[in-house]
């Protein structure tokens, strides 16, 4: 059984179109993560399969069932730690929590129980009746995630859960996500980040609304780039106007990184008269793509 089925969504305010007729599956256990530039419409799609939010058109799943005859049921076994933060500044982090439980109708004495094993499997060694507000940022993220997960849910909806957290905070948090999934959870994430996007199993490219790809890391770069992905770096200076003059013999697509271009081959002959033109003044080394590299070309255009 899929932990979430999506098919032909479709989500409108008013005339605008936020997500455009999406189909996929999550299966349980997955590690399932979902990218796009902002407004994409990820968040949009979270909020509709945390049933927040009604389909304008298409069906949703969620644990084997839809929100029109199992609402209930679905809320009981999703957790849905939002983009933004939710948690109470002017609470302490027990407070918070207990808040959190009273909502979630869980019974005070397995409350107890449960606050303690989470925040000790987030290994939150702070003071449980400090101030929310008081709490740097990877610890509110932390605290976040405990209240995401105090009913226990099967499926967990995590949308930039380590947005603005330093990345010791953010490896630890997917230290924390790894471990959720080996206990069989399935985790539904959202990222700008690329070296998270490398943790999924699978992941999905949004762009305008739409899926445009969508695969384990792996697939996503062989088949982003069939062809080698060179780097360039022109040891002594770049001469004026190169790369349009490249792009012009549609030899190659080039993109800016640090110091040096990332360049894709698509007419070897070209390519090779235009290294032939610079020898001396140009280094080029095959890469193996990062999943930056497939996001700049899928998501934010090939050519820039
Ligand atoms: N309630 C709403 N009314 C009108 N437009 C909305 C509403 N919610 C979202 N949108 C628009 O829908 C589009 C998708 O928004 P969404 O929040 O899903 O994007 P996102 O992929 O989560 O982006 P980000 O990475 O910035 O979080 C955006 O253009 C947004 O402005
Ligand atoms: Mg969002």
């Amino acid at each position: 059984m899929n932990a979430v089925e999506v098919s032909e969504l479709t989500v409108r305010f008013d005339s605008f179109t936020a997500v455009d007729r999406i189909t996929f599956a999550v299966g349980v256990g997955e590690i399932f993560g979902f990218l796009g530039a902002n407004g994409a419409g990820k968040t949009t799609t979270i909020r509709v399969l945390t049933g927040l939010l009604s389909p304008t058109e298409g069906r949703v799943r969620v644990a084997g069932r839809s929100f029109a005859d199992g609402a209930r049921t679905i809320k009981s076994r999703v957790g849905y730690m939002s983009q933004r933060f939710t948690l109470y500044d002017d609470l302490t982090v027990s407070e918070n929590l207990a808040f959190t439980s009273g909502l979630r109708k869980i019974p005070p004495a397995v409350s107890a129980e449960r606050i303690q094993r989470l925040l000790r499997f987030v290994g939150f060694n702070h003071s449980p009746s400090a101030l929310v507000r008081d709490l740097p940022g990877g610890l509110k993220q932390d605290v976040s995630l405990v209240a995401a997960l105090l009913h226990d849910p099967d499926i967990v909806f995590l949308d930039e859960p380590t947005a603005g957290v330093s990345p010791a905070a953010r490896s630890k948090f997917w230290a924390l996500i790894r471990g959720l999934a080996r206990e069989g959870k399935t985790i539904f994430v959202t990222t700008h980040h690329m070296d998270e996007a490398e943790e999924c199993g699978r992941i999905a490219l949004m762009r305008a609304g739409r899926i445009i790809a969508l695969d384990s890391p792996a697939e996503l770069k062989a088949q982003s780039f069939p062809d080698p992905l060179l780097e360039i770096e022109w040891t002594a200076g770049a001469p004026a106007g190169w790369r349009e003059s490249l792009l012009e013999r549609g030899a190659a697509s080039v993109v800016p990184y640090g110091l040096h271009h990332h360049v894709m081959v698509n007419n070897r002959a070209a390519w090779d008269r235009f290294v032939g033109e610079h020898t001396g003044r140009l280094t080029v080394r095959t890469i193996a793509p990062s999943l930056e590299d497939v996001f700049i070309r899928l998501v934010e255009g090939a050519d820039r």
